[in-house]
Formats: structure tokens, sequence, C-alpha cells
């Protein structure tokens, strides 16, 4: 049986659903000596910022049971430098090159924004509204709905490019948070970022981090992202990338079942660098086994009924 594993997330075609997640990847071909990026749907950049950042003081990463702990604080250096000496290297990567671009105002994300649209490599902006480990942890661009859409209406003015919003699980409604940025002009969701959450060292008294708190990913977090790729995809019309704690092909298939058009594996790169490669070639025997011609027949296929109920209260899950 012949099956087919295209996805498209907007106008953008991948050759499969499975992308690498931001900051989790290098800038893409890094990993090559593991897995031909041709392979994959595509490439998701480390998040690039206007200037360089030397991101937080260490320690700045902590394991914790199905998980980490990271408060990198987008160590990079910067968008010229990426421009000049990362962009080149990608052409002919055989993939989709998606850059993750970060600010701390509105002004930052539509520079970078800017100053990518004219590089014809990069095939959409992930826009990181939802790092937890700059600004004090408070999350401006991704708790208020306005600011969310002000940063995504200014990239959306200052690129061509399809524009896809990354939003924080650090939320009491990412429904909310996903029309707002809709209706500002994104072209795709990706949900969701890392959840804040901290580890302590009791003996001492303190904080594993050198920032007190940090974003959580990992295997702990994929029931939240499943749970908000289906609140996020019966709040809006456009695509959603799931990212989120995914660490094998079925997980994969099941992201596009909660109605993600593509996923991002991230943590389950730092266990095993090979394993993004595993699960690609793993999703045609899979489809095969349940005698699914086409992948893209899965996306949003949940058998849930809308408003999903919780002991007789119903939660409203628009779609
Ligand atoms: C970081 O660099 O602090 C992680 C990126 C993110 O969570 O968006």
């Amino acid at each position: 049986m012949t099956v087919s594993t295209i996805v498209h997330v907007g106008a953008l075609e991948l050759k499969n659903p499975v992308l690498s997640a931001s900051g989790t990847y290098g800038h893409g071909l890094e990993m090559s000596n593991f897995v031909s990026p041709a392979l994959l749907g595509g490439l998701v950049s480390k998040t690039v910022t206007r200037k360089p950042r030397p991101g937080n003081a260490p320690p700045r990463m902590a394991e914790t049971p199905s998980g980490m702990l990271n408060s990198i604080g987008l160590e990079n250096r910067g968008i010229e430098y990426y421009k000049k000496e990362v962009l080149p290297t990608l052409r002919g990567a055989g993939t989709r090159i998606i850059t993750n671009i970060g600010g701390e105002s509105v002004e930052d994300f539509a520079y970078c924004a800017e100053l990518l649209d004219s590089e014809s490599v990069v095939e959409a902006l992930e826009v990181n509204l939802s790092c937890p480990n700059i600004q004090g942890a408070k999350l401006p661009f991704s708790t208020d709905a306005n600011l969310a859409a002000a940063a995504i209406a200014a990239v959306r003015k200052a690129t061509k490019k399809p524009v896809w919003a990354k939003l924080s699980p650090n939320v009491t409604s990412i429904g909310d948070i996903a029309k707002a940025v809709e209706a500002a002009g994104a072209d795709a969701i990706t949900a969701i970022n890392t959840l804040l959450g901290m580890a302590i060292d009791w003996q001492k008294r303190l904080p594993l981090l050198s920032t007190t708190f940090g974003g959580l990913s990992g295997p702990a977090i994929k029931p939240v992202a499943l749970r908000m790729v289906v609140e996020c995809s019966r709040s809006v019309r456009i695509p959603i990338v799931a990212a989120g704690g995914a660490r094998s092909a079925d997980d994969v298939l099941e992201f596009l079942v909660a109605g993600a058009s593509a996923v991002q594996i991230g943590t389950w790169n730092f266990v095993d660098p090979a394993a993004i490669g595993v699960i690609v070639n793993e999703l045609p025997r899979l489809l095969r086994d349940s005698k699914i011609a086409d992948i893209a027949d899965l996306i949003g296929s949940l058998r849930a009924p809308t408003p999903v109920k919780f002991e007789g209260v119903e939660a409203s899950l628009e779609r």
C-alpha cells in the first residue's frame, strides 16, 4: 500500500509532518551526522534575536523525571551573524527552513522579520512570543492577548513570509491568545513552548537554576500539549504546529489527531539525536498497519464532543 506523508502548514508543503523544535537541534546542520536533514519535514532554528545575547548565567539546565528544565535565555549570536554565517550553509539542505525569531519589544520582532524577508532560504518565520527565560519570566507577549497581537501585527507588516506564532502554555485560555494572533495575521500557531517550573536542592535550600524558574519540556508535558493543541485547533482556522514532549511516531500521529498539521520533536533530540529520523521512517509503517493512505486524513480527526464536559460542567471549545 502506498502512503502519503505530505502535510501542509498553510501554503507550505512539508514532505512529512516531522520538524525539529527550536533550540533542540542547533540551527539545523549540526545534527547531519545523525540524521540527513533532507529526511525531515523541516528544521526550526534556535531563536535568533536582534542583538547577540550571552544568555543567562549557569546553571541553566536541570534534569527532571520525564523531562528537563532550561533557562538558557535565548543565547545566540544575533541576526546579522545568522544571516551572514548560518543561512548560506542551509541552502541545499533539502528540507524546509523555518527561522525562529525572538525579542523583548514589538520593534525587536519586526526588525528581525524585516531583515529575513529577502532571504529566500527561509520558508517561514516562527515568532517566539513565549520564552519564559527572559523579561523576569513575565511572558508579556504570550500572556497578554493585546501584546501578542501587536507583535504578530508588526511581524506581519514586515514580511511576506508565513508567520507562525509560538504560544505559551502558561495561560488560562490559550484559545483566546490563539484567536488574537490569528486576527493579527498569523498563518499558523505553534503550541506549545515550555511550562514554567523550578527545581530545588533542599539541602542547600537553593533553586537548581540560576534564574530560579525555567521552562519544563519533554515527555512530561505531552498531555498538556495535546490538550492545548485541541483547544487551539478548535479556536482558530489557521493550522497548528504541535510542540511538547513528542518522542515517537505514535506521538506524532496523536498530535495530528488532536488537530496539528505538523509536529516538532524537541527535548527527545537531547536523549537520542538520531530519534527524529527513526520517527520519520516509522510513519509509513504505522499508516500502512492502520490502512491509512494519506496522513493528512488524520489531522483534527479526534472524536471528542464539543464542548468537552467535566463532571457536567461544559468547557467551551469552540470550532
Ligand atoms: C531559551 O533560550 O531560554 C529557551 C527558548 C524558549 O523557551 O523559548
